[in-house]
């Protein structure tokens, strides 16, 4: 758990292009990675609690990433974990598609949203848990959601993007690290989403990281973060 409130340690994983998109300007679901990375991403995912997607990255992909690896099961299960993370939805309106394939996906399934969002879903057989916090009628209270995460027994979470939510969380400083791998090829596009959108930071405001590792595997990258916390960058 983090020191400063009870909040899950959180890690952010996303794959980028040399030039800093985690998406094409379509959209498209993020299958660039190379087999190194996906196994990346899947050690990611299972030594987490649960995993936060957006609703962004659920309409475009329409899957969740969940283990499949027998040794990563093996080891969720020696340290008394389900076999499978919680996947949770972020979503301010709840609107996407009931027939989606991440339905029909053998992982426990629980939706973060609003009262609003919540109405389409309430009742229904699709989510195993919905967690209503919102801050308005569509924007989730991103610190008692946290909370109530925490209260649940999620003590590690993976947030596997996208750029929107990433975005929305950075400034309650609910983030603690930063997994990103670059990857060998360009998307350019100004509408193509970056693991950051949103409205940005100045440069005085800027988040700070700490750089903890740096891997080359093949042609990829692995940057292995840290966010520095605001009282240390008021003190340096
Ligand atoms: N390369 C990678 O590793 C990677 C990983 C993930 C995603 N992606 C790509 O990123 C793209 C999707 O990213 P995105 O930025 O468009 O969407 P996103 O971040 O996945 O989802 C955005 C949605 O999340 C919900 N949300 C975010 N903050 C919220 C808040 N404070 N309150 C309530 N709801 C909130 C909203 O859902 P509602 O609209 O339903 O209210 C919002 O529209 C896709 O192209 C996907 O393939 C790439």
């Amino acid at each position: 758990m983090n020191s400063n409130w009870n909040r899950p340690h959180t890690t952010v994983v996303l794959a980028m292009s040399a030039d800093g998109k985690i998406a094409d300007v379509n959209r498209s679901p993020a299958n660039f990675g190379s087999p190194n990375d996906k196994a990346h991403l899947e050690t990611q995912v299972a030594v987490a609690d649960a995993i936060l997607v957006g609703a962004g990255t659920l309409r475009s992909g329409g899957t969740a990433m969940r283990v499949t690896n027998p040794e990563l099961i093996q080891q969720r299960e020696s340290l008394g974990k389900p076999a499978q993370p919680v996947q949770i939805i972020c979503s301010g309106s709840g609107a996407f598609e009931p027939d989606l394939n991440f339905f029909h996906q053998p992982i426990p399934r629980w939706l973060l949203t609003t009262s609003a969002g919540s109405q389409r879903w309430e009742g229904r057989p699709h989510f195993d848990r919905i967690v209503v916090c919102e801050k308005s009628a569509a924007e989730i209270d991103w610190i008692g959601a946290f909370q109530q995460l925490a209260q649940l027994g999620m003590e590690r979470v993976s947030i596997l993007g996208g750029g929107d939510l990433v975005a929305s969380l950075l400034p309650f400083d609910v983030i603690d690290e930063f997994w990103l791998t670059v990857c060998p090829l360009i998307f350019g596009g100004d509408k193509a989403p970056t693991p950051v959108d949103g409205v940005g930071f100045s440069t005085d405001m800027a988040p700070r990281l700490k750089l903890l590792s740096v891997k080359t595997i093949e042609q990829e990258v692995f940057l292995h973060y840290v966010l520095i916390p605001k009282i240390d960058k008021q003190d340096s």
